[in-house]
């Protein structure tokens, strides 16, 4: 880095410790929590953040991919670190170098795992995306090494919706064919549908991040990140002037305006074009025009000139604008927002616990 950077992203490790706390208020006696930091921990950086957990006592954490897991290794020296996509034969080797243990999510998965070690096994309720179907688990003889069983709810969010009984029913029903192992169901939603789907093992990761596990309730977690985009250049421009490619914002007045550093490359939809907005202080200022690759703009006229110096930047996500707002406005969820923050930004993290 420069020196000048023209977004940057602050990840408050802070209120991630904070959001930890509350979830582990939250569960069911007996019950830990592990860390999904999968996808460098929804964008907002893995290794940072699982070393600030850890700090917290957090001992398991679950990656999506075997590249994952390597990198994180270092990081959490002793720490269990879960696979999620599973083994394949010829990756079995780099699993145990790294003290891996991987997901098994199919028979042949089981059959190539064999005894090389611990293992957690993923039995479908309901996703149908990996995992073994029911009717197979049923006759399953518990592999060598397994320490845990999961599955992963479709509808937590949806706290009325009749599948995540049914889905808890099913669960209940497979785990009778591992007695003495460990189970885990819910993420960051299930935990708060509450604890009949607790298990051994909750395995949060966007509530961890601040994102809304209780869809249209007050949101329990607290805010993580900010985002703020440097003023590259103001200008005035006069009634009828148009803004950007495709000319879609015309000035219906004599506007200023302030063009940022951060684009669609950096994860700002370009969905968000004449949609999204910002903030100056207080001041809400609107987006217009379409998001580009590496600008964006906004009108500004409403902002005072003093608080527009050189240097200054435009807040997207922060004390006004939540990571799950943005992503209403641009018709998505918080977890592909997370996710599509873009490695340009400069990620700046406030010290979390005993740092
Ligand atoms: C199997 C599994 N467990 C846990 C999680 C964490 O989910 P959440 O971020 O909703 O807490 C995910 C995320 O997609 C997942 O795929």
């Amino acid at each position: 880095m420069t020196g000048s950077p023209g977004a940057v992203l602050t990840v408050d490790l802070d209120a991630i410790a904070g959001n930890w706390q509350i979830i582990r208020s939250r569960l069911a006696a007996g019950c830990r929590a592990a860390a999904v930091v999968k996808a460098d921990a929804y964008g907002l950086g893995a290794l940072p953040i699982s070393r600030a957990l850890q700090r917290l006592g957090c001992t398991r954490f679950f990656v999506a991919t075997l590249d994952e897991g390597v990198a994180l290794r270092p990081s959490v020296p002793e720490a269990e670190i879960i696979v999620l996509n599973g083994v394949e034969p010829h990756t079995i080797a780099t699993f145990r170098q790294h003290r891996l243990i991987p997901m098994l999510n199919s028979l042949p998965q089981i059959a190539a795992w064999g005894d090389a070690g611990p293992c957690a096994l993923h039995v479908d309720t309901g996703m149908s995306r990996l995992g073994i179907p029911p009717a197979e688990a049923c006759h399953l003889t518990p592999p060598p090494g397994l320490l845990l069983v999961s599955s992963h709810l479709a509808c937590a969010d949806e706290p009325d919706e009749p599948m995540n009984r049914a889905q808890l029913k099913d669960f209940a029903a497979i785990r009778l064919r591992f007695p003495g192992i460990e189970a885990s169901l819910a993420a960051s939603s299930g935990i708060f549908l509450g604890p009949d789907w607790h298990a051994d093992w909750v395995r949060p990761g966007a509530a961890l991040y601040g994102l809304n596990p209780t869809r249209g309730q007050p949101n329990p977690m607290a805010q993580v990140v900010k985002l703020e985009a440097k003023i590259l250049q103001i200008r005035e421009i006069d009634q009828g002037r148009t803004v950007g490619y495709g000319a879609t914002h015309r000035a219906g007045d004599k506007s200023r305006l302030a063009t940022v550093a951060v684009g669609y490359a950096d994860g700002i939809m370009r969905c968000l074009s004449n949609r999204g907005h910002g903030y100056v202080g207080d001041t809400r200022v609107p987006l217009v025009g379409r998001v580009s690759m590496d600008l964006t703009v906004f009108d500004v006229s409403g902002v005072p000139s003093s608080d527009l110096a050189l240097g200054a930047s435009i807040e997207l996500i922060g004390h006004a604008t939540t990571v799950d707002d943005l992503a209403e406005t641009a018709g998505t969820i918080g977890y592909e927002i997370l996710t599509s923050l873009g490695p340009r930004l400069h990620r700046r993290y406030l010290p979390g616990p005993a740092q």
